[in-house]
């Protein structure tokens, strides 16, 4: 204001300023979920030790601690940081993130960060981005985070072994521009732990060879560490779950009797379009972000389930649901908002010109037991060779009896034939099937790996490696 007068601005500013003041209509306080709802289930939050507000930087230390799995009984687990899952890292779209770790396993390990688009050298395979981290020794990962998302970090060594004895950890990338009220978000681990009955982890080649074909499944159901753990939620209000699977070799399939889940993302962030999804799947390695909205009365209980998922021979037999956590609903139902409109647009890859790769995931039942890609185990393979700018369309085709989750590092790529389309970088080839994905590699050339996420399977060398050399695509294809 200048002497006095009004302009127009000013006079704009003050209406804008007064309506955000009373509110649109006198209406009551947003419903709200009940004090310390989600304190039970949350997972274990890593502190912030930089003050500048883009960087996040934690010390993070991978060592062996005792946890409760079983009601009494002490289990002495591999961990980041003391706990099952390690600590969440959560920082938003373009922060830098430096993390200074330090090795106290009795065993060499690296860091793998599953699904961060960030360089070579920071991607944790053991061999080719880094030397293995020695017992004792320290390393600091150092990268900008590109992408919103749930994505989470794990070992990259003996991977069936410490992976499923306890070391992963969610990763969040928040995207301040992203509309914000899916719901109240829960952050949900999912994996398995295998017990012996006085708690002791079951030696990681329990059951030989034919364990090994099937993947070893933990006989413990663990969400965020714990054992059906209790969430407690007002009827009517939508949970966000921002689901992990970081289970070695389980695939997860969930229900909720009574009700369905909305799917609003996956591994690279938003969808374009929500889908309903009465039984959601999440394939080991893969996310799910998923709106769920608990229906029923003050104090009803509800249980959320795994049920059997069919992955191939031997996969569903005999296999009853199992509890995986509970919602207890406190207060009266409370009026449901409806979902924001998902804004995002997923640009079809243009395939036109795609260099064209055959993968086939392989068994050589010989002795020793070979699991491989194109007939070779991850031991005698040659990479893929491609170049930066360059698209490809992998043909990947399933010959064994079991399904695999193949994940890809470092890219994301699209599923042909599938709607909506999303971005993705862990898939699941089903018994005798083949899907087509197309990945367009931007500027960060290096060794990659891909590999059946069932841990098992990639151990015994159903892996391969992706060799991106610096250079120029081909014309007319700009980098995503
Ligand atoms: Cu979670 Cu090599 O992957
Ligand atoms: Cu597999």
């Amino acid at each position: 204001m200048v002497d006095g007068k009004l302009t127009r601005s000013t006079i704009l500013g003050l209406i804008v300023l007064a309506c955000s003041a009373c509110g649109a209509e006198p209406s009551e306080p947003r419903a709200r979920q009940p004090e310390g709802w989600d304190e039970e289930i949350a997972p274990a939050r890593a502190v912030d030790l930089d003050p500048e507000p883009n960087v996040l930087r934690v010390e993070l230390e991978a060592k062996l601690a005792e946890v409760e799995w079983l009601p009494g009984t002490k289990t002495e687990a591999w961990t980041y940081d003391g706990t099952v899952p390690g600590p969440l890292l959560r920082a938003q779209v373009g922060d830098r993130v430096i993390v200074d770790f330090t090795n106290n396993l009795p065993d060499p390990t690296t860091i793998h960060w599953h699904g961060l688009r960030i360089p070579a050298a920071m991607d944790g395979a053991p061999g080719h981005s880094q030397p293995a981290i020695q017992p004792g020794a320290t390393f600091t990962y150092d990268f900008v985070v590109p992408d919103a998302g749930t994505f989470w970090y794990h070992p990259h060594v003996a991977s069936a072994a410490q992976v499923g004895d306890g070391l992963y950890a969610p990763l969040i990338v928040d995207d301040p521009a992203e509309p914000a009220a899916f719901g109240d978000e829960v952050v949900l681990v999912l994996s398995d732990v295998a017990l012996a009955p006085d708690g002791r982890l079951e030696p990681p080649d329990a059951s030989g060879d034919l364990a090994t074909v099937f993947g070893r499944e933990g006989n413990v159901l663990l969400v965020n560490g714990k054992v059906r753990p209790t969430l407690r939620a007002r009827p009517g209000l939508p949970l966000r779950l921002r689901v992990v699977n970081a289970a070695k070799s389980r695939y997860y399939q969930l229900t909720l009797p009574g009700h369905g889940f909305t799917r609003i993302g996956g591994d690279g962030g938003l969808l374009s379009e929500p889908i309903g999804e009465p039984l959601p799947v999440v394939i080991p390695g893969e996310r799910a972000d998923l709106v769920l909205v608990p229906q029923g009365r003050d104090g009803e209980l509800l249980t959320v389930w795994w049920h059997a998922y069919d992955r191939g021979f031997g996969s569903t037999f005999n296999r009853p649901d199992e509890p995986l956590f509970d919602i207890r609903l406190e207060g009266e139902p409370a009026p449901t908002p409806a979902l924001p409109e998902l804004t995002r647009t997923i640009e079809p890859l243009d395939g036109a010109g795609a260099t064209l790769v055959d993968i086939k995931l392989t068994l050589d039942s010989g002795t020793p037991l070979a699991l491989g890609i194109n007939g070779q185990p991850s031991w005698e393979s040659e990479p893929v060779q491609a170049r930066v700018g360059e698209t490809q369309l992998w043909t990947v085709s399933n010959t064994m009896d079991w399904a695999h989750p193949f994940h890809l590092h470092g890219f994301f790529f699209q599923v042909l034939d599938r709607v909506p389309l999303e971005w993705k970088d862990t898939v699941d080839v089903p018994v005798n099937g083949t899907v087509r994905l197309l990945a367009r590699y931007d500027d960060r050339p290096g060794m990659w790996m891909f590999h059946c996420h069932i841990l098992d399977h990639a151990d015994a060398g159903m892996m391969g490696m992706l060799q991106v050399g610096p250079g120029t695509g081909q014309a007319g294809h700009t980098e995503h």
